[in-house]
């Protein structure tokens, strides 16, 4: 039985990852067979349903591609809005971490939660997730800092996987801060990621990629260098927490290893854009991070314009970004990285998939390619973007399979 979505107001879709182009299509179908779009086009020349199809109706509706929200952190214990509040007094993030608090406050209390309490709390954020239009999810261990507590995230990551109908992609981030107990023999804490922890992660398939928190006073280049060159070693992919509060240099590090993303770049220098420019290393955008830090922006324009392949995604963490509305961060690339809304979406689909190395998969809406797509109750992507704390999303398919649907219009405010 196919599904045919007919009469959509508008599709739209990237074709390739890069350049933020996006194909627009007025009255236009597509047709889902299995798990797979298996047409794409106008309505004019849709073939005819046969009896037993399923026919939808997007008339007034806008077709896109699902979204993919490419770096979260969002399995973690406790809340630090004491944290937030000071920050509101003039305390800065790093000050608050460099005296016991920030990510060693969370690990403390995802180290003393179960594994049924994580997963409890985190399955509630993912359904969140999903009702947005989110179809492939990254996320990130990085709360454990011990062997132990990190395949407890990552094993909390892969019952996620296999009880919702979204894709999720798991990072192993045990190098996202030093644990206080290794603050004065940092070197080996990084024996232990090198010696114990990447290989036991390796031998469970519990994650696709390590990742590196690349910053002063954090991983030097250099520690950050030799964790990544594990991984490569043990057939991961790489990620790396890049230039966020410092130009450290994170950026080059992760176009000279190939790294699959180089995220956050609020204070990357021109010679790490260079360096991207001259990679296929996905640059990921996290402007929620740089809204609720107060810090100024990434780059978007100057890494856009060098034709770097630019995606966008929350951060979602209890430290340095609470923001789970995805069309929240859409607002910020547009407002304050004067982001384009076509680049928008390339890099929150096609962008985003290249990020997390599924660019062949998903992220367009092309015949072959998983059918993760949304139909949104809005007169526009624009609207989507000018309007983000509602939810439009008015029907989500993730492979194929209807996953969340809702007849709201929040367009009527407007009228
Ligand atoms: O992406 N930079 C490191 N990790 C997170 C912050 C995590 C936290 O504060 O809990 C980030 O900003
Ligand atoms: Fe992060």
């Amino acid at each position: 039985m196919a599904i045919f979505i007919q009469h959509c107001k508008e599709l739209l879709t990237p074709l390739f990852p890069g350049n933020g182009k996006i194909q627009r299509l007025k009255n236009a179908s597509l047709i889902i067979e299995d798990n797979l779009i298996s047409w794409v086009g106008s309505d004019h020349d849709c073939p005819s349903p046969e009896p037993g199809d399923q026919v939808i109706d997007g008339t007034n509706q806008i077709l896109t591609p699902g979204l993919i929200d490419s770096h979260t952190h969002l399995v973690f214990a406790g809340d630090r809005s004491g944290e937030f509040i000071q920050r509101t007094q003039g305390a800065t993030y790093q000050q608050i971490s460099a005296s016991g608090g920030g990510i060693a406050s969370t690990v403390t209390k995802t180290r003393e939660a179960s594994a049924y309490d994580l997963l409890r709390t985190a399955r509630p954020r993912v359904n969140r997730w999903m009702e947005q239009g989110v179809t492939t999810l990254e996320i990130k261990s990085g709360y454990g800092l011990t062997t132990e507590s990190e395949l407890k995230l990552l094993r909390v990551i892969r019952q996620l996987k296999k009880e919702v109908p979204i894709d999720i992609s798991a990072t192993f981030l045990g190098a996202h801060d030093i644990p206080a107990e290794f603050k004065e023999n940092r070197t080996d804490y990084i024996q232990k990621i090198i010696t114990e922890m990447i290989p036991a992660v390796s031998a469970e398939n519990l994650a696709e990629a390590v990742d590196v928190f690349c910053e002063t006073g954090v991983y030097s280049i250099s520690e950050s260098r030799l964790i990544l060159e594990s991984a490569l070693h043990h057939k991961l992919k790489i990620k790396v927490h890049a230039d966020e509060l410092s130009a450290l240099g994170g950026a080059s590090l992760a176009a000279q290893l190939n790294g699959l993303s180089a995220d956050h770049l609020l204070c990357i220098t021109d010679q790490g854009i260079n360096d991207l420019t001259n990679s296929e290393t996905v640059a990921i955008l996290l402007p929620g991070t740089a809204w609720f830090l107060k810090m100024p922006y990434a780059p978007a324009r100057k890494l856009l314009d060098s034709g770097i392949c630019v995606a966008l995604a929350t951060d979602f963490n209890p430290g340095s970004c609470t923001i789970d509305q995805f069309s929240f961060i859409l607002m910020l690339a547009a407002l304050y990285m004067n982001m384009t809304p076509d680049e928008i979406l390339s890099a929150v689909t096609v962008n985003a998939a290249k990020a997390l190395d599924r660019e062949t998969e998903t992220g367009k809406l092309a015949p072959g390619y998983r059918a993760d797509l949304v139909l949104w109750n809005a007169p526009s992507w624009e609207h989507i973007i000018y309007h983000p704390t509602h939810n439009h999303a008015g029907k989500v398919f993730a492979s194929g399979k209807l996953i969340y649907q809702s007849e709201i219009w929040n367009e009527c405010l407007f009228l």
